[in-house]
């Protein structure tokens, strides 16, 4: 049986409301954000839906799925139907990942755990990140059996990675994402002018203050004197941060053990040092497949394969790194066309079904989605999640029936037409 069936979730859909019953999570990608970020204050809202710049990569990044249209195929039996694939070794049950999203209590407290209870509960793959607002420990509990995967900021300290690797191998994690496109946070504008990030006011720090090399890291740091005067605004933003760590608030406001924290954290989270040698050192570290996120260029898709990446996600960050570039999908469909026999994935810009089964078309062997499940978090927690993922898959499920493809394979072989 499809779990995604899309007639099955229609008539779900349909059959609740004779019985009185609507979810509140919208269908349409536009009104789904909408609510989602009427939930979020300004800060939240900012750093969730912002982008580097002036937002055109973003921009562009749905726009290129626009300019490929599916063409629809008829009277072939398409009654069963199914979209497992195998990738790295490991089986799923849909070629459709939750990406590594940063920071997720500004969307709702329960934050990445919620996620993790829905990607469980549909067994849809979670990629876990290293700004989580839950550690991966809290994560991987509610997941049982179910696939995760963890998703690697390699900073300035080779030892905090190294105990981040580890501890993703202890909680069952199947392979490390690591990062590549954000060896220093973008120019994000709506940040900018809210002077607003969240890590430094402790949010999305989970992974590092429950980490015994991070508190090493920070203990080892000398005391710097800051003058700073105190202010009712000053004080407030003292007592959230305190909150915000293990341990009494009092005496993390008493020790400035929560301030030293932060301020070791923004020392090691940029490394724009880092290049394809130090590569090398990770291959050592670990068993698991490695996966580099945040390629948009053939060359260094290539480069990749050859120094024995298992595999790369085609991905600008969802626009939040650098305005100005090439979308995803262009970027994938040229990767495809000359670098062969490496499994490529993607993400950036999908938002419906038909964007997943175009992404696959174009050459991916699986997806990540990212903004929808996080508005779909906002608006109702775990629940919210598991609506979205779910619609997104019954869209996706309609595309291949009414394009005719019974299996994953036969949607990689379709070809689409170009306008
Ligand atoms: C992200 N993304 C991200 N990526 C990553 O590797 N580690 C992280 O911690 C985060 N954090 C994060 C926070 C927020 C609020 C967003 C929106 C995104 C990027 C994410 O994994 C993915 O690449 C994008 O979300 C894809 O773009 P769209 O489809 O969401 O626009």
């Amino acid at each position: 049986m499809n779990p995604f069936d899309g007639l099955a979730r229609q008539k779900e859909i349909y059959l609740n409301k004779l019985s009185g019953a609507q979810s509140s999570i919208p269908f349409s990608y536009e009104e789904l954000k909408r609510l989602g970020e009427s939930k979020m204050d300004e800060e939240a809202k900012g750093y969730i839906s912002g982008n580097a710049g002036d937002g055109s990569t973003s921009f562009e990044n749905q726009d290129a799925f626009k300019k490929w249209k599916l063409v629809p195929r008829v009277l072939k039996n398409v009654v069963d139907r199914n979209m497992n694939i195998e990738l790295f070794g490991q089986a799923f049950k849909a070629p459709v990942f939750l990406s590594p999203v940063g920071g997720l209590e500004l969307a709702h407290p329960e934050a990445d755990v919620a996620v993790a209870k829905a990607a469980a509960k549909l067994s849809l793959p979670y990629i876990f990140s290293s700004q989580g607002s839950f550690t991966m420990e809290d994560c991987a509990k509610v997941m049982g059996d179910e696939t995760r995967w963890f998703q690697l900021y390699w900073g300035v300290e080779k030892q905090l990675a190294k105990s981040f690797v580890k501890r993703a191998e202890a909680v069952n994690c199947k392979a490390i994402v690591l990062t590549i496109d954000t060896s220093m946070l973008g120019w994000r504008t709506r940040d900018l002018d809210n002077a607003y990030v969240p890590f430094l006011r402790g949010i999305g720090l989970a992974q590092y203050l429950n980490d015994p090399v991070f508190w090493e890291i920070t203990n080892a740091m000398p005391d710097e004197k800051v003058k700073a005067k105190i202010t009712p605004e000053s004080l407030e933003f003292m007592i959230k941060l305190a909150k915000k760590f293990p341990g009494s608030s009092i005496e993390n406001i008493k020790t400035k053990r929560a301030i030293k924290a932060v301020k070791a954290f923004s020392k090691i989270f940029a490394n724009p040092a880092l290049n394809w040698d130090d590569l090398d050192w990770l291959r050592n570290l670990t068993d698991l497949p490695i996966i580099l996120k945040g390629i948009v260029h053939p060359e260094d898709a290539q480069k990749a394969k050859d120094i024995g990446m298992d595999g790369i996600i085609v991905s600008n960050h969802g626009g939040r790194q650098l305005a100005g570039s090439i979308s995803s999908l262009d970027a994938l469909s040229w990767i495809s066309k000359e670098v062969k026999d490496f499994p490529l994935m993607i993400d950036s810009g999908i938002r419906t079904g038909e964007d997943i089964f175009k992404a696959l078309a174009l050459g991916a062997s699986a997806v990540c989605v990212g903004r929808p499940y996080v508005y779909g978090l906002a608006i109702d927690g775990a629940f919210g999640v598991e609506e979205v993922m779910r619609n997104l898959m019954g869209s996706f499920d309609m595309a291949m029936a009414l394009t005719c493809s019974k299996d994953i394979n036969e949607v990689k072989n379709t070809v689409l037409y170009k306008v």
